[in-house]
C-alpha cells in the first residue's frame, strides 16, 4: 500500500513539474508571438505602480526566497540521494531552513494581518474580473484588467495558497521531526510517519510548482518589479516622478492625434498617450542612416 502510494506521489510530482515547464513555454512563446515581450522590454510598457514597495516585506520575500530553495534542493537529496556521502549535512540544511522558513512565514502573516492585509483581501470585484486576469494570461484577452496591487488570482496565491501549503507542509515535516509528539495519537507512529513522508513530498511538489509558475509571471509580467523585490533596481521617489512626467510631455506632444484615434479604436482599452506615442515610434520608426545595416 505504502510503497504504490510512494510511486503515485513520483508520478503526480512529475507530472506537477511537467506542468509548471510547460506553463513557462507557453508564456515565453506566447509573450513572443504576441508581440507582448516587444511591448514590455522595448517599450516599457510595465504595469504601473503609485506605491513604493517597502523594505520590510521584500526583506521577507528575500528570505523566504533562500530558504525555500533550500528546502527545495535538500528535499529533493532525501528523497532521492544521488550522491552518498552528503546526507548528514544536507540534512542539516533542511533542519536549518524548515526553522528559519517557519519563523518568517509567522512574521509574514502578522504583518499581513496588521499592516498591508487590503493587498490579502479578496473583494467580490476581484472575483469578477478574475476571469479576464486568467484569459489575458491565456492570451486570449490582450489588457490586464488592474483593480489593485494584486489581481484577485495573485491575492489568493500569496494570500491563502501559499500560506496553506507551507503550513500543512511544516504540519507534516513536524511530524516526521517529532514523530512521537506529534503521530502518537494515531497509536502506529511508524506507518503515520511514512504517511505524512508521502503527503509532505506531494506537498512539496505542489509547492514547487506554484513557485515555479509565480517565478514565470513574475519574469513576464512585471520585470521592473522582479528587480526593484531583489534590490537590483531602485524604485521611483517623488522627486523621479517630476522627471518622468516632464518626458512624458515631450513624447506626448510628438503623438499625431488622428493616429492616435484610430489606434485607440483598434484596442479594447485607451492606451495612456505615451504608450500610444511609444506603439506609433514602433510602427513607424525613423529612416536608418545611410551607411548603417
Ligand atoms: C515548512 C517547514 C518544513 C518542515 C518542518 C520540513 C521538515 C522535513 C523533515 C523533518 C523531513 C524528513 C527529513 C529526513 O528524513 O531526514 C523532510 C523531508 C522533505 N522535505 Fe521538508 N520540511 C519543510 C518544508 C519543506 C519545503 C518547503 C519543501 C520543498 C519546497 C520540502 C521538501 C521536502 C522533501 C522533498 C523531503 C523528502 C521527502 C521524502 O523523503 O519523500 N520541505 N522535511
Amino acid at each position: 500500500m505504502l510503497a504504490s502510494l510512494n510511486v503515485w506521489a513520483d508520478v503526480i510530482a512529475a507530472g506537477l513539474v511537467g506542468a509548471a515547464v510547460l506553463f513557462w513555454i507557453v508564456q515565453l512563446v506566447g509573450n513572443g508571438v504576441s508581440g507582448r515581450f516587444r511591448q514590455k522590454f522595448r517599450f516599457g510598457q510595465w504595469p504601473e505602480h503609485d506605491e513604493v514597495i517597502p523594505v520590510f516585506p521584500r526583506l521577507i520575500h528575500f528570505l523566504h526566497v533562500v530558504n525555500m530553495i533550500m528546502l527545495a534542493v535538500s528535499g529533493i537529496y532525501i528523497r532521492f540521494p544521488f550522491y552518498p556521502g552528503l546526507k548528514p549535512f544536507n540534512q542539516q540544511v533542511h533542519y536549518i531552513a524548515m526553522w528559519a522558513v517557519i519563523v518568517f512565514m509567522i512574521i509574514r502573516i502578522v504583518y499581513a494581518i496588521f499592516i498591508d492585509r487590503k493587498a490579502f483581501t479578496f473583494t467580490k470585484q476581484d472575483a469578477k474580473v478574475m476571469p479576464q486576469a486568467m484569459m489575458y494570461y491565456m492570451f486570449v484577452r490582450k489588457h490586464y484588467p488592474h483593480l489593485s496591487k494584486y489581481n484577485g488570482m495573485q491575492k489568493l496565491t500569496y494570500g491563502y495558497a501559499f500560506p496553506v501549503l507551507l503550513t500543512f507542509l511544516a504540519i507534516t515535516g513536524l511530524s516526521m521531526f517529532w514523530p512521537n509528539q506529534f503521530l502518537g495519537w494515531t497509536g502506529s507512529v511508524a506507518s503515520a510517519a511514512a504517511l505524512a513522508r508521502v503527503i509532505h513530498f506531494t506537498l512539496a511538489a505542489l509547492i514547487i510548482t506554484v513557485t515555479l509558475i509565480h517565478i514565470c509571471l513574475s519574469f513576464v509580467e512585471d520585470f521592473p518589479a522582479l528587480m526593484i523585490f531583489f534590490g537590483l533596481r531602485r524604485q521611483y521617489w517623488e522627486e523621479d516622478y517630476d522627471e518622468y512626467y516632464e518626458e512624458d510631455e515631450e513624447v506626448e506632444e510628438q503623438i499625431d492625434p488622428r493616429r492616435a484615434e484610430q489606434l485607440d479604436d483598434q484596442l479594447d482599452e485607451p492606451l495612456d498617450n505615451v504608450a500610444v506615442a511609444k506603439v506609433l515610434a514602433a510602427e513607424d520608426p525613423p529612416p536608418k542612416k545611410k551607411g548603417k545595416n
